[in-house]
This record gives structure tokens, C-alpha cells and sequence, in this order.
């Protein structure tokens, strides 16, 4: 059938377009749909309303699936801060949201400061002053300001992207809506905790109580449950409470020390704790720890413990971060809370990598203000250490967010017939023999993939928040796809849009919530190579290592390729350059060659890059760094920085530092009394540079 005008295809309903209609259609959903992430979540100035807003996305959306040949990998299901179609908009940090390291020691502390001591190079008669502050237990929020007033706040999330609540944050009466005096930044992000005051958890759990809705198992629960009601009156009729202890983003920053930034706060009217101290040396941190934990019962609001801050900033700035924490501050920890209670059976779970966990089923008990029905019994040879029997009286402790564990056994209170605990020797879920290495305390159950535990729980990793973060398909859900056999390996979820009609016929799911799946599957599609590598689940490989491995080499096909030359020969150099990246050492490097030496691991990958767009790795930090990408060495004395932060400073600057001299090397820079790595690097012919050639060269 022909006609004579062409129909415009934003006009017609989504089913009644052909593919010629659906392709400019598409791109034009597309290039509105960036138009108004860009005005929303950048010039805060939007066009149109949240529904408009959905609507159009859910247009797309429902184009984008009929068509799936059409969708482009830079669509706006790929692209992050899209406004999700319910809930929160995602928020991404300008500046990360970081967290802290932890001491539970004195010792640690000492540790803390030398460490610092040793990377600023100063001399035992430098005073080092910290601000000590208590570690509030609550929801860490950023608020940011421009020309003054408030106008966005959004939850910490993974620390790259939280969501906005900035309605919420509107009714709380300890965010200002405008900071007070004068002299604020043009821009500034505040940083703080929202917490609730153990009277006001009380009287709100009392109401609840009344009202016969389920209480909060503590003031922190309350306080980000809080926070995160989509109806913001709700989050109106609660006491929340804020305190400002950081910053983000700033346009100018004129405050010298933290203690400076802190009385800023105030004069703009936001609160800060008043049992904030100035200390000087470890004995002075050590005792204002000490006064803290004393006053913890009876201070208004729950504390984990204190954190230690440099006060200097031209300091902290030359600290600068590893990983996710800044090497200027740290929190140290009060002891873990304890409680007793009677061990009713030991069961044991399987892991990704196969390994027996024995865990511990009690009877429910309040340990720190949150109900525990399990604990952690780590190993078989703890269970024998502490000879732990069922029906043993337990002790059980639980610090933070941190696993509850079983620390040991009351004697007195053992039932007679308690016997010792046989652990298993082969795998329960699959009937694999379980052995254990030599060395190893760890049993593993040997059926690798053919082991359904491990398979799930492999997936289970590959879909969580920091790997492909795939709404929509918890738990549950990968239990029963893959007992159905509509997914057995990664690849699987992403040819899942085949079996859309086998999904919507199951109990629990309507064609919506398939549709909604499906969605937030296609916007994974396209993933950056750091998340990519974390999802693969190798033995300690993390997040951070994962982010390593990813700005080391780039791109998939180079870090495969590179890998499975590794693999072949641990000997050979691409196993020695693995080895030889800051950070990864033996231990790790020999876990990823082992991975990629199974042959199911490497099919698993090749079928993952036929579904997938696995986006190359940028050294945001490093633009324009003209050592970015370059191999360093550093050999011998420094005058002007410690060896610790000439490596930090390479690395923040896209370099890679590597602890010995090959052909690779890009620059050898030989301080005082350079040694064999630089007779090397001449018979090498390598570039070798002075100190100062190097500051000159990295611009400082
Ligand atoms: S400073 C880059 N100060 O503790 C450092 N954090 O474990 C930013 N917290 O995510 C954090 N009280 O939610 C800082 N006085 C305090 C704090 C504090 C509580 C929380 C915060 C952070 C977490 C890190």
C-alpha cells in the first residue's frame, strides 16, 4: 500500500509504527529526551514536567523494544542522571562522596599518623594538628548551594551517584534554604550527616506502634527511610537533624584549615557538632576518644565513633586518596556491641568461587539496636578453635554494617548432649568433593559452575549495585530463572528479550513489570569496562582493583588479550606486567590468571562482548597529563617528596608506576644514589630523568 503523505510518526501510538517511522521517531525521542536531562539535571531549569518527562521516556522505551535493531549503544538508556521513570532521579556527584577508613586500635591510630608523617616527609618537631570530631550514625547527604541557596541534595548512594532528594531535604529545618552573612562560594557543596535523636526515634516508634505500622529497627534506619519517601510531606512530619562536616564541589575555596571551614558553616547558619576539638600528636586524639566513648550513653544521638581530620588543607591536599578514602582522615571505631544468645543450627552456604561457608542460626537477639538471626562462623577451623556445638550459648557481636559474628561460647551453659560439628567434606548443594588447599583455611567445593550454588551466586555478583546494577532482578528472581533454565550464564539475561512471553506467563509477573525488566536489561547493555570486570566475580578482585585493572589497560580486547597471554605463561611478560601494576601484587595477579585459565571463564567473556558494548576506560584526572598512559619507575632518593607521594602524584595523573626497569618503561627517574634499576635503564637506552626534570615535566 502506498500514500501519498507521509504520516508523522510522533503522532501514531507506538504499535501502529513501521520500522521506516520508527527510526526518525526514535532518534527524535532520543535527541528531546537528552535535551531535557541536560536542562533538569545540569541547568536545573526544566522544560517540562516529571510525567511529560516519563511519558516520553516510556515512549522510547517501549519504541526502543519493539525495535531493538534500531537502539543505539549511546541512547538514553545508557546515559547516567537520566531521571529514572519512578522513584528518585539519579544524581552523579561532581566531586565523589567518599568514605573513610577505619581504626579500631590505638595502634592503628599511631599507624594513621606515621603514615602521614612519612608521606609529607616531616620531621618529628613539625606539630600535626587533627580535627576530632564524633562519627554521627546516620545518612551522609550533599547540599549544594549556588550564589547562596539551596538547590539540590542528594543521598550519598555508591558515592559516585546518589539520588536526588532535594525535595525532602526542602522540609527539614537544619538545611537552610539560603546560607546566612555573606562570602559564600558562587557554588558550594555541603556535606554532612541527616540523623534522628534517639528521643525523637522513640517518640516516632511509639506512634508507629499506635498507628500498627511497623517500627525502625534504629534511629539510622529511621533517619534514611526518612530521607527516601517519595512523598516529601511525609519526610515533613519526621525530626531529622543535620550536621555539616565536609565539602564538595566549591568554586573558591578560601577557608585554610578544616577548623576554618567549620566556623564558616556556622556563620552561614548550618550546624555543626559542638564536640568538635582541635588535637595535637596521638596522645591528645587518643584521650578525646576516650572522653567521647565515655559521654556516648548520654549524648542525644548514636555515634559509631570519632574521626580524625588533618587540619591543613594545603596537607590534605598533598595526601590526596587511595581508593575510595582519603589519606587524611579516619575514623576510629568504638568496640562492637556484644549480646548473648543460644546457637540453634549451623548451616552451610556456597559462595561464588565456591567456597563453604559455615553460618550460624540463632535464636533472634538485639545486638547494637538491630535484630540478629544469623552470624558468621568464617571458617571450619574457627567453629573447631572455639569448639562451637548447636546449643551452645553464643556470644555474638556486631560493629557497623559489618557481618554479625560469633566471637565464642559461654561453657557453663552447654546442654549435655551437645556434640562437636562435623564439616561437611563434600559440597551440600551440589555433592562435589569440597577440599582444601594447601595453606588454605578456605574449603572449596570443586564443582565450578556445574555447582547450581555457585553458578547462582556468580550471577547474583554480575547483577549487584557496583558490577551491571540491574534493577529489577534481585535474588529471588536469579533463583528462579535459573532453575528454569531461562539463565544459566551472564550472557543469558541479556538474550532474556526472547523469553519475554515464557517470563510474563510466570506467577508474580505481569507484562509491566517484564517490560520494566527488560528495559532496565537493555540500559546495562552498554557498561564501563571497570563495572564489567568487577562483575566477572575473579577471586579478590573488587571495585578498586577492578578500576585499576580498567585504567591499566583500557579497553576489553586488550586486557583479554593481555590476560590470556598471562595465563599461558606466568613466567612471561604480560604476567609480569599484571604483577608489576601498583596495588595488584602476586597474590591477586595469580587469582586472575587462574580465572582466565579456565576455559569457561573465557567463553563466558567472549560471549558477554557479542551482547554487549563494553565502553574503553578514560583517565578522567588525566586529561591533557602528558604522562598519562606512561609507564615510571622511580629509583633512589628524592629531594622534594616522599618516594609514597611522587608515586601517588604520578598515578593521580594517569601514569602507571611500576616497581622495576623493562623495555616498557616509559621514564626512569633517578633521584640520589640510584642503584641497579638505573644501570639497567641505561643498557635499556630508557629515558632517564632528574628530579627536577620530572617536577618540570608534570608541571609543579
Ligand atoms: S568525613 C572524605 N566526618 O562516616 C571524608 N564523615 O565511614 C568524608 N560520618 O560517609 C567523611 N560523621 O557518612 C566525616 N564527622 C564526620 C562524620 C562522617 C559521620 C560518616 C559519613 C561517611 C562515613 C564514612
Amino acid at each position: 500500500m502506498s500514500r501519498k503523505t507521509p504520516r508523522d510518526p510522533a503522532t501514531l501510538a507506538v504499535d501502529k509504527l513501521n520500522i521506516f517511522e520508527a527510526e526518525p521517531e526514535l532518534a527524535r525521542l532520543s535527541a528531546e529526551l537528552a535535551r531535557h536531562d541536560v536542562l533538569y539535571h545540569q541547568k536545573d531549569a526544566p522544560e517540562i514536567s516529571d510525567a511529560v518527562y516519563d511519558a516520553l521516556k516510556r515512549r522510547h522505551e517501549a519504541l526502543a523494544r519493539r525495535f531493538p535493531s534500531l537502539v543505539r549503544a549511546d541512547g538514553p538508556q545508557s546515559r547516567v542522571g537520566a531521571a529514572p521513570a519512578a522513584g528518585f532521579a539519579k544524581h552523579r556527584h561532581a566531586v565523589p562522596m567518599l568514605s573513610l577508613d577505619n581504626a579500631f586500635s590505638d595502634d592503628d591510630v599511631r599507624e594513621f599518623i606515621e603514615r602521614i608523617r612519612r608521606f609529607l616527609g616531616l620531621a618529628e618537631s613539625e606539630p600535626l594538628a587533627f580535627s576530632a570530631e564524633p562519627k554521627i550514625d546516620g545518612l551522609s547527604i550533599s547540599l549544594r548551594y549556588e550564589r547562596g541557596r539551596f538547590v539540590r541534595g542528594a543521598t550519598r548512594g555508591d558515592g559516585e551517584e546518589g539520588e536526588d532528594v532535594t525535595a525532602n531535604l526542602r522540609t527539614i529545618a537544619d538545611v537552610p534554604r539560603a546560607l546566612k552573612g555573606r562570602h559564600w562560594p558562587d557554588v558550594v557543596e555541603l556535606r554532612g550527616e541527616i540523623y534522628m535523636s534517639r528521643a525523637d526515634f522513640d517518640a516516632l516508634n511509639d506512634q508507629r506502634r499506635r498507628d500498627d505500622e511497623p517500627v525502625f529497627a534504629n534511629p539510622r534506619n529511621a533517619a534514611a527511610g526518612s530521607v527516601r519517601q517519595l512523598d516529601p510531606s511525609v519526610t515533613a512530619g519526621r525530626p531529622l537533624r543535620f550536621f555539616g562536616y565536609a565539602w564538595g564541589e566549591v568554586s573558591a575555596r578560601d577557608w585554610a584549615t578544616h577548623t576554618d571551614f567549620l566556623a564558616r558553616l556556622r556563620h552561614w547558619g548550618v550546624p555543626t557538632n559542638s564536640a568538635t576539638e582541635a588535637c595535637v600528636g596521638v596522645d591528645a586524639l587518643l584521650a578525646y576518644y576516650a572522653r567521647i566513648q565515655a559521654e556516648r550513653p548520654r549524648l542525644a544521638y548514636d555515634i559509631d565513633g570519632v574521626v580524625y581530620k588533618v587540619d591543613r588543607l594545603d596537607w590534605q591536599d598533598r595526601l590526596g586518596f587511595v581508593s575510595r578514602s582519603p589519606r587524611w582522615a579516619i575514623a576510629h571505631k568504638f568496640p562492637a556491641e556484644q549480646a548473648r544468645t543460644r546457637l540453634k543450627a549451623i548451616g552451610i552456604q556456597v559462595g561464588r568461587t565456591g567456597a563453604l561457608t559455615p553460618v550460624a542460626e540463632l535464636e533472634p537477639i538485639t545486638v547494637g539496636g538491630v535484630v540478629v538471626g544469623r552470624a558468621t562462623l568464617h571458617n571450619e577451623d574457627e567453629i573447631e578453635r572455639k569448639d562451637v556445638r548447636v546449643g551452645d550459648m553464643v556470644i555474638v557481636q556486631r560493629a557497623g554494617d559489618v557481618i554479625p559474628q560469633i566471637l565464642g561460647i559461654v561453657p557453663e551453659e552447654r546442654p549435655r548432649n551437645a556434640r562437636r560439628f562435623v564439616f561437611p567434606q563434600v559440597c551440600p548443594v551440589c555433592g562435589s568433593n569440597a577440599v582444601r588447599g594447601e595453606g588454605e583455611v578456605v574449603r572449596r567445593c570443586t564443582g565450578g559452575l556445574t555447582c547450581p550454588a555457585q553458578a547462582t551466586e556468580r550471577l547474583k555478583h554480575f547483577v549487584s549495585r557496583g558490577a551491571f546494577d540491574i534493577e529489577g532482578l534481585g535474588d529471588k528472581h536469579i533463583d528462579a530463572f535459573f532453575t528454569d533454565r531461562l539463565i544459566e550464564r551472564p550472557g543469558d539475561i541479556f538474550r532474556l528479550h526472547k523469553r519475554a512471553a515464557a517470563i510474563a506467563g510466570r506467577e508474580g509477573w505481569g507484562e509491566k513489570s517484564v517490560e520494566r525488566l527488560l528495559a532496565s536489561i537493555e540500559a546495562r547493555r552498554s557498561i564501563a569496562l571497570d563495572r564489567f570486570i568487577f562483575a566477572l566475580g575473579i577471586r579478590q578482585v573488587g571495585e578498586a582493583t577492578a578500576k585499576l585493572l580498567a585504567r591499566h589497560y583500557l579497553s576489553l580486547e586488550s586486557w583479554r588479550q593481555a590476560m590470556q597471554a598471562a595465563a599461558k605463561d606466568p613466567d612471561g611478560e604480560a604476567a609480569r606486567a599484571l604483577e608489576n601494576i601498583h596495588q595488584i601484587g602476586p597474590s591477586v595477579a595469580k587469582d586472575i590468571r587462574d580465572f582466565f585459565a579456565e576455559t569457561h571463564n573465557r567463553d563466558t567473556i567472549a560471549d558477554l562482548a557479542r551482547e554487549l558494548d563494553v565502553q574503553d576506560a578514560a583517565r578522567p584526572r588525566a586529561s591533557g597529563s602528558p604522562i598519562a598512559g606512561k609507564t615510571v619507575v622511580f629509583t633512589g632518593g628524592l629531594e622534594t617528596l616522599t618516594r609514597q607521594e611522587a608515586k601517588a602524584r604520578a598515578e593521580a595523573l594517569g601514569a602507571n608506576v611500576a616497581g622495576s626497569v623493562s623495555k616498557r618503561t616509559d621514564y626512569v627517574i633517578a633521584g640520589s644514589d640510584a642503584g641497579s634499576k638505573l644501570t639497567k635503564a641505561r643498557e635499556l637506552g630508557l629515558t632517564i630523568l632528574t628530579e627536577q626534570e620530572w617536577l618540570a615535566l608534570i608541571g609543579t
